[in-house]
């Protein structure tokens, strides 16, 4: 048995590669501190170590070996709540090469596309590592991550995230550096992935390689920025004709004040971050049952130029022609 950083026992607790940390804190972890103004500064901690604010400064010596969850005063008098970020806290302050997938948007792709413990997942691009940290949280030790990258440099950005935050190599996670379209076939035996997450610039250029990578009833899911890459990945799954009609949304997160008798929404809320859709897969061979409705006039007219949907019915063709 293996002593892990946080002092607990590798084979009895199952919280270990979760990335939360028990106990005292220890030499060597990141903890948060936040001041009066909600301002957050991340430190790991060292011995005989200051961190200096503009209030003054606060020795690391006084952090280690406490509980975290308590507040420090600076040697000005600022005061600063100590404890250690939770993942959704990590990702949005941790170094970035790519933009991140943001933690409203993760909770999703993990609920979503029904990961789970023991899964075999495979995603594109690693980017910073963000999402790749909420994967391995959800597969745990026993499942796989993979994830594709095709900018050194970020994966180099993805390796050391994913590394701090686990507090070494997560034994299910596995980064390769190359596109997606070239990789997963030799990196996959075919049929064998549960779930792949694409989220890059051109998620439909990666669909066939995605199906044959799925196992029957595996589930894709993409993540994208605008509708005109909504649009693509939707008309390239139904064009694919083993895929389900792909399933598109987006999700509006809105704080709430909550005071006396003031109580209300927020100010401010986060606008728009990105547009996700899941499809799954047929087994080979097996082709998607048939939309019940006919498309929405003009929706594959003469101005539209992109894949179509296998089945389209010929009078759709006519009837958006003639409006
Ligand atoms: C928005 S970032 C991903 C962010 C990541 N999900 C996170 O949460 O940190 C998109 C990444 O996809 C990579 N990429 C784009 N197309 C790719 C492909 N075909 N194969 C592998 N990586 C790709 C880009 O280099 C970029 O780093």
């Amino acid at each position: 048995m293996t002593q892990t950083p946080s002092g607990s026992v590798d084979s009895l607790d199952g919280s270990r590669w979760s990335g939360v940390h028990r106990g005292p804190l220890a030499e060597g972890e990141w903890v948060r501190l936040t001041d009066a103004k909600g301002r957050r500064h991340n430190i790991c901690l060292e011995a005989g170590k200051s961190f200096h604010t503009n209030r003054g400064g606060i020795e690391h010596d006084e952090l280690i070996g406490r509980e975290e969850g308590f507040s420090i005063t600076s040697t000005s008098g600022g005061e600063y709540l100590v404890f250690r970020p939770l993942l959704s806290e990590f990702v949005v302050s941790m170094p970035r090469g790519a933009a991140v997938v943001y933690p409203k948007d993760a909770a999703q792709i993990v609920a979503m596309a029904d990961i789970f413990p023991g899964a075999r997942v495979v995603e594109a691009g690693a980017g910073s590592g963000a999402l790749t940290c909420s994967l391995l949280r959800a597969v745990g030790p026993t499942g796989r991550v993979s994830s594709y990258e095709r900018r050194e440099e970020f994966a180099d950005v993805a390796r050391r995230n994913v590394t701090q935050f686990f507090g070494g190599d997560h034994p299910a996670w596995q980064l390769t550096i190359g596109d997606l379209v070239h990789e997963l076939p030799k990196g996959e035996e075919p049929g064998s992935v549960d779930r792949i997450v694409l989220d890059m610039l051109a998620p439909w250029e990666c669909i066939d390689v995605a199906a044959d990578a799925l196992t029957a009833g595996g589930i894709v899911i993409s993540y994208v920025a605008t509708t005109s890459q909504l649009g693509k990945v939707c008309e390239t799954l139904r064009a694919h004709g083993e895929f389900t009609e792909p399933q598109p949304w987006e999700t509006l997160v809105r704080d709430w004040h909550v005071e006396g008798l003031a109580i209300r929404p927020g100010h401010k809320m986060n606008g728009h971050t990105g547009f996700l859709v899941t499809s799954r897969r047929m087994a080979p061979g097996n082709a998607a049952p048939r939309k019940k409705r006919r498309p929405a006039p003009g929706a594959y007219g003469v101005d539209y130029s992109g894949p179509r949907p296998v089945d389209l019915p010929p009078e759709s063709f006519a009837e958006t022609l003639d409006s």
